[in-house]
């Protein structure tokens, strides 16, 4: 049984009087971290005052870090830093980043073992373009991702990796893809893990679907066989909405 996982990307929304807000409302409501893992991702400068007033059960995730652990690399943050705050999880790969910041596969590869160096915790992003997925590359071109996201990890480090499918078209669209299609997506990659690995490793990798998830569309994906629950961007923004999504993946385990 893979515990869900509900994560939200704030991206850069969120002043520290809303951030603060926000937290208030949600870090006595969420589950027991036993159940369902419930993790915020807010810009870099409010990590640490959100670290401080996590609460037992929620955690607090950053939405990047760079591959070299300090140097001359400005406007960057280091894992090591991350790490000295608290921050358990860190946003890796994600769409934006890869299309906007030119973060390539090799880029990805390095930051998900500097994260792991410091024992922190990557959310790991995949995902297709429009254009893949109407030539039918979708599978081919997600399984590269993963192969070479992964490449150099041991077993134990994939078990504890965290990876969001997230086809970049249904991100901030309003387009979902398909509980159909986000399941078989995610089960692709699950045999991905299967074939590099084996099959007590990919059982135990938890992968999430990210892409204009809703409180209208949150139960139907986290009861999905394959999807472990959600990487959620605008409706992450909502106290309620957040604290509705972390409930929808806690009815999975109760
Ligand atoms: P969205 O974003 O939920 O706003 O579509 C998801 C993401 O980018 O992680």
């Amino acid at each position: 049984m893979r515990k869900p996982v509900i994560a939200g990307n704030w991206k850069m929304h969120k002043n520290r009087d809303e951030a603060l807000q926000f937290i208030y409302s949600v870090n006595m409501q969420v589950p027991n971290k036993e159940y369902v893992d419930s993790v915020v991702c807010p810009q870099a400068p409010l990590l640490r005052d959100l670290v401080k007033r996590q609460g037992d059960y929620l955690r607090i995730g950053a939405q990047n870090i760079h591959e070299e652990s300090e140097g001359a690399y400005t406007g960057e943050v280091s894992a090591d830093l991350l790490e000295n705050l608290g921050v358990g999880y860190v946003i890796i790969g994600h769409s934006e980043r890869r299309a906007y910041y030119n973060e390539t596969d090799t880029a990805v590869n390095k930051k998900i073992h500097q994260a792991f160096r410091y024992g922190i915790t990557p959310i790991v992003c995949v995902g297709e373009s429009l254009e893949t997925r109407e030539a039918g590359d979708t599978d081919t071109f997600v399984r590269g991702q993963v192969k070479k996201a992964l490449e150099g990890l041991g077993s134990e480090q994939v078990k504890r990796i965290v990876i969001a499918y997230e086809p970049i078209w249904a991100i901030g669209t309003g387009k979902t893809a398909t509980s159909d299609q986000a399941n078989d997506a995610i089960g692709v990659i699950r045999e991905t893990i299967e074939t590099l690995y084996d099959a007590s490793v990919s059982d135990d990798t938890r992968i999430l679907y990210g892409g204009s998830v809703k409180r209208k569309n949150i139960d139907e994906i986290v009861n999905m066989p394959e999807i472990d629950g959600a990487l959620v961007g605008g409706a992450s923004l909502s106290a309620k909405d957040f604290l509705y999504m972390v409930d929808a993946a806690l009815k999975t385990v109760s």
